[in-house]
């Protein structure tokens, strides 16, 4: 079958077409046959190297899928060959015409949603679920999103505003500034974040941080934050080191809960904790609460390697999905 694989760690020219084996699904799995596949940044970073995400070499990327189950494997229940369903498939292998999935992290599809919507929702959208519930935002809170302007960026703009904070101001790069301002406060991450975000914020602190940028913008983040506010972690895009944690001593002063979240370290440890995020997005949006799923952008297999280095590089606004057996 034909997938997109990385030869080794490194850079772009380790990435290639190929034709491998088409895998058979283990006790505990299914196999899918892939129709859309989820670019994300942590592809992105697996190849790069970064610990924690590429399981092995040579890795074929996409942990995230939808497409109809093709083989069942030993033990599992609740899935026939044939069902629509969606994956996060955590060991990668979702740029293919067929991966396996745990059982545990893969869903059949609601009736009369799209795939390509429902593709979007095992990692993206139950990414933000989880960082909602992580910072147990409520009615009462100034948010910051740290980096607001990608697939993660613009779910939580919408998961979010389901629970009507009193502001969210979403940090990003000038040229997505204008496109965010209809979901967020948007302020450019520059060498002047830290002001331009309080700005935003009514000249507040900010009762919730979602920070994914890491370097400097953590540092900033981490000063903007109000007496009882949570600061959450879940990503690091700019790749610099990470700035010194507050003292304890400044977290009991302030009643700052400081904390970190990764789907993909969740799903390893606790794969029935994921899929009741995927439950939950479904939920929402079949609950009528006057929002769908948002179409991403689709992109045809062809597409697909530029499509990745495009993301890498910054030039990819929003969610893109790969129509890997066509659409
Ligand atoms: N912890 C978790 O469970 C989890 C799960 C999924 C994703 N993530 C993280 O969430 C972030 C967004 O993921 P995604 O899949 O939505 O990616 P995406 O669509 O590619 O969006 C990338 C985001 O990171 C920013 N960014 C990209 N390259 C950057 C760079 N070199 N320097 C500074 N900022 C950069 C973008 O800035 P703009 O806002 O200016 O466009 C955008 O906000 C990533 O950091 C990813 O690793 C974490």
């Amino acid at each position: 079958m034909k997938a997109v694989q990385f030869s080794e760690p490194g850079g772009t020219e380790h990435i290639a077409e190929v034709d491998v084996p088409t895998p058979e699904p283990a006790p505990g799995q299914i196999a899918i046959a892939v129709r859309y596949a989820g670019l994300n940044f942590v592809d992105v970073l697996a190849r790069r190297g970064v610990p924690g995400y590429a399981t092995g070499w040579p890795y074929v990327p996409g942990m995230e899928v939808g497409g109809e189950v093709a083989a069942v494997g030993e033990g599992v229940d609740g899935f026939a060959v044939g069902d629509a369903v969606v994956a996060f498939t955590v060991d990668g292998g979702g740029l293919a015409e067929t991966v396996v999935a745990e059982a545990g992290l893969a869903a059949r599809v609601p009736d009369g949603l799209a795939l390509e919507r429902a593709t979007i929702v095992p990692l993206t959208w139950a990414t933000a679920v989880g960082l909602a519930d992580a910072a147990h935002v409520s009615s009462k809170d100034r948010v910051l999103v740290t980096g607001a302007g990608g697939g993660v960026g613009d779910a939580l703009a919408a998961v979010l505003s389901l629970r009507t904070p009193r502001c969210v101001v979403g940090g990003t790069s000038a040229n997505s500034a204008g496109r965010l301002a209809a979901v967020y406060r948007p302020a450019v991450r520059d060498a002047e974040f830290g002001a331009a975000a309080r700005k935003a914020n009514d000249d507040e602190l900010f009762d919730v941080v979602l920070e994914s940028i890491g370097g400097d913008v953590a540092s900033a983040s981490l000063g903007l934050l109000a007496p009882g506010g949570r600061y959450v972690s879940y990503g690091a895009a700019a790749g610099q080191p990470d700035p010194a944690a507050p003292a304890p001593a400044d977290l009991r002063r302030n009643n700052w809960t400081t904390a970190g979240f990764s789907i993909i370290n969740r799903a390893r440890a606790d794969a029935r904790a994921v899929g009741a995020l995927i439950a939950a997005v479904f939920a929402l949006a079949e609950a009528g609460s006057g929002w769908e799923l948002p179409a991403p952008r689709v992109v045809a297999w062809d597409e697909a390697i530029d499509a990745h280095i495009a993301q890498a590089e910054n030039r990819s606004p929003g969610k893109t999905v790969v129509a890997v057996r066509g659409s």
